[in-house]
């Protein structure tokens, strides 16, 4: 039921604290992961994997496309992704000792099961990454970890997207601990894993501002989602939630890419959201953001940086709390979550149920 929330999908955008804690329940122990959670053979799997293939559609292959930068970042093996979709119908080429690892939270769509079904054999071993236990990819893999978070009733995924990047994040260091990841450097991630839950709590305080904000999207038609590194997928999946229930047409691009093409669509008509954490990146991401100023685009940026990015004429600015490096695209996936349910809310649309979707695709 929804309680005191007006949608499904608030309600969920809301459960995201518990759902962290859900997830690394038994997984994790003081400073360490417990790896026994991905079942009794999962050890002697990841002692030989060498590269790793994620598959999956929709918001579930945004998530595979952030584990992309932790795996090669933190386990230095080659991590390819690729929607199921396409995979399934190209005549593709496994590395030798390949880990396969399928999302989905519904553990029945069509295209992510067909493509499991066409390379299974190929493989060194598959993983489902899923949030129905008993699902047919559950059924149909060698290994599973349960994303826990819970029926996810709004066709809009987001509890779902967060709990997987967590499992995600602790499959990364599975693999990670095998390729030269300290016992310090797991210790950290681990907190700043079991950190979560309030630092989510502490951006759902910003839901008032972000709904604020949201007012300048209801009349525009068009919208485009920068980032750069970890939270270009992050943008990614911004696009798609503001598409998905408020129909207005998002595009995500990684900002670097701004100027080979999209930068001129860019005017006073086309509000440009940013995520813009504290990183390495940052300065970069400036730059890019200077060109969409420069040519009189609006710009909405979720920074973590409130020294560096002010608000000003044309600049609405939402500042987040410091989030470690790491943990960026699970944290700033909230802010934009919310976004999309207001901007939803204010067009009046059907947030729970958008038009010319179901929740589990289980044709092609
Ligand atoms: O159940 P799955 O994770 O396999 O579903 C994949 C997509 O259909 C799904 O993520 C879809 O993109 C969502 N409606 C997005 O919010």
């Amino acid at each position: 039921e929804k309680g005191p929330f007006k949608h499904f999908m608030l309600k969920e955008i809301y459960e995201q604290p518990q759902v962290m804690r859900q997830v690394l329940e038994g997984r994790v122990y003081k400073d360490h992961l417990l790896e026994q959670a991905f079942g009794v053979a999962a050890a002697e799997v990841f002692d030989q994997v060498k590269s790793v293939q994620l598959l999956a559609c929709g918001t579930s292959y945004h998530a595979g496309m952030v584990a992309r930068y932790w795996i090669e970042e933190l386990a230095g093996i080659p991590c390819h992704v690729e929607v199921a979709s396409e995979f399934r119908y190209r005549s593709v080429v496994i590395p030798q000792d390949t880990l396969l690892i399928c999302l989905s939270q519904s553990g029945e769509t069509a295209d992510t099961l067909a493509a499991l079904r066409e390379v299974k054999g190929r493989v060194l071993s598959s993983l489902a990454i899923c949030n129905v236990p008993g699902s047919s990819l559950v059924r149909e893999t060698d290994l599973s970890l349960m994303t826990n978070a819970g029926p996810e009733i709004g066709v809009a995924s987001t509890k779902a997207f967060t709990s997987q990047l967590v499992a995600l994040m602790l499959t990364t260091l599975a693999l990670a601990r095998r390729h030269g990841l300290s016992s310090e450097q797991e210790a950290e991630i681990v907190q700043n894993l079991l950190a979560l839950p309030e630092q989510m709590q502490d951006l759902l305080k910003l839901d008032s501002q972000i709904e604020e904000m949201s007012q300048a999207f209801a009349e525009k038609h068009h919208t485009l989602f920068l980032g750069r590194g970890s939270l270009y997928p992050v943008a990614m999946e911004g696009a798609l939630k503001l598409k998905e229930i408020s129909y207005i047409h998002a595009e995500a691009y990684p900002a670097g890419e701004l100027k080979h093409g999209p930068l001129a669509l860019v005017d006073k008509e086309m509000p440009v959201v940013a995520v813009a954490p504290k990183n390495s990146m940052l300065d970069k991401l400036k730059a890019n953001l200077q060109e969409v100023r420069a040519r009189g685009g609006e710009l909405f940026v979720f920074s973590g940086d409130r020294q560096s990015i002010q608000q000003e004429e044309g600049i609405s600015v939402i500042s987040l709390p410091p989030v470690s490096r790491l943990m960026e695209p699970i944290l700033y996936t909230l802010p934009l979550q919310l976004l999309s349910y207001h901007v939803a809310v204010i067009k009046g649309t059907d947030v729970d149920q958008p038009r010319n979707l179901a929740k589990s695709v289980t044709v092609e």
